[in-house]
């Protein structure tokens, strides 16, 4: 493999994605960037991949996942021999105000991407289409138990359906055509360039400003944390040496009520910025539940572990520690997306390049 199209790389994950490769595989990859840049997008995330390697081993195409014309372009042009699909409305809460997106981008998208590459591709099968989805397909647990690869699909939010919606699409590429697929189902993901509208970073900008801090519900709902940079090492295992066809669990083996995961935060900001903790633990606010609140999600990734030998290498302290600092230190990358200055940075140093 060598012509790599990763889907919605200018977000979050996407984005350490690409970082990860030129960083920790300098290998002769030919990475295509396709976003839409939504607000979640954001080019300054890779400035300094542009600047390296932009128009050689990094291209940026400007596009939505949904445009078929498009994507069939850009399978044909950079000849596209491997897919890592990352491209999606990814906030829950947004689902539950506006679905219709995630309908179209994480369903239709999907399904126009598959379609490019079954086109594309007919019967090869020295290529790969990875899926990137999330824990949350398989809805929600009670106190015991975790997540196996072969837990039935039970999503709850507009977000996990269309994602499990998504993921369906991709199986049945694989048994009907023989696609050459594999899925990874991930759990929360956290550090550098996460929009600020996510549990983490959204409680670290408004502390920073003295903000209040919303806790849903009772504060007791559990989660999984995951150091980005150990989705993305999951994630290239998978690529490179996953069965095609299989799903892989991948996550933190750490689970966090909110409320607790928050307080923690309170004083690690505190031994960071010389206020007090409870300046801190006095921002926290209870407000209202969001609506159908998946309660816990719980990971079993033996299967990755035992099959691929991946294993996580950043403990939850550190990666808390690195994500702090990374917000702490780039005060303009939290002002550009917040006043979506970005946009005009885009502009000027990228259309007009
Ligand atoms: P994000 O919201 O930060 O980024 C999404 C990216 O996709 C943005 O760059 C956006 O511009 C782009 N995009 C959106 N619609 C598009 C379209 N129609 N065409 C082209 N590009 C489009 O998301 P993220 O947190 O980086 O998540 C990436 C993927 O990982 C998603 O598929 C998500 O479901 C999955 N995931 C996320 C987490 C997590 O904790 N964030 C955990 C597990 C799985
Ligand atoms: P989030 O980052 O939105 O991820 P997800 O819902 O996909 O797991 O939220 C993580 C947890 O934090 C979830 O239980 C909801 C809760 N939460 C709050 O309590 N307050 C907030 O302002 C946000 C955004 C989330």
């Amino acid at each position: 493999m060598t012509n790599l199209l990763i889907t919605g790389s200018a977000g979050f994950i996407g984005s350490n994605f690409i970082h990860y490769l030129f960083h920790e595989h300098s290998t002769q990859l030919r990475i295509v960037n396709l976003d839409k840049l939504t607000y979640a997008g954001n080019l300054e995330n890779l400035s300094n991949i542009e600047k390296q390697y932009g128009g050689s081993r990094y291209h940026f195409v400007h596009g939505d996942i949904c445009d078929a014309e498009l994507v069939k372009k850009v399978f044909q042009e950079y000849q596209i021999d491997a897919v890592v699909h990352f491209a999606a409305e990814s906030h829950v809460d947004r689902s539950i105000y506006g679905p219709a997106e995630f309908i179209n981008t994480n369903i239709l998208g999907t399904f126009t991407l598959l379609e490019a590459a079954r086109e594309s591709w007919k019967d090869r099968q020295d290529v790969v289409f990875h899926h990137i989805s999330t824990d949350e397909v398989f809805g929600s647990l009670g106190d015991e138990g975790y997540f196996l690869e072969n837990t039935p699909y039970d999503p709850r939010s507009p977000y996990s359906a269309s994602k499990a919606s998504s993921d369906h699409l991709v199986m049945a590429y694989h048994h009907t055509y023989h696609l050459p697929v594999t899925i990874s189902n991930c759990s929360n993901n956290y550090g550098p360039y996460q929009f600020p509208e996510k549990f983490l970073p959204l409680m670290i900008l408004n502390m920073l400003e003295g903000k209040p801090l919303p806790l849903y519900g009772d504060g007791k709902n559990i989660r999984d944390w995951l150091y980005v940079e150990d989705h993305c090492s999951a994630i290239w295992a998978i690529v490179n040496h996953g069965k095609r066809g299989e799903t892989y669990n991948v996550g933190g083996e750490n689970e966090w009520q909110n409320v607790d995961l928050l307080h923690k935060l309170c004083q690690l900001m505190a031994n960071k910025t010389g206020k007090t903790p409870d300046y801190y633990l006095s921002l926290i606010t209870p407000v209202k539940d969001r609506p159908g609140h998946d309660r816990r999600y719980a990971i079993n990734c033996d299967k990755i572990k035992k099959e691929l030998g991946w294993k996580q290498s950043v403990d939850f302290e550190q990666g808390l520690h690195k994500t702090i600092d990374w917000y702490l230190s780039n005060p303009d990358w939290i002002q550009n997306v917040k006043t979506g200055a970005y946009k005009n940075w885009l502009d000027t140093n990228y259309i007009k390049r």
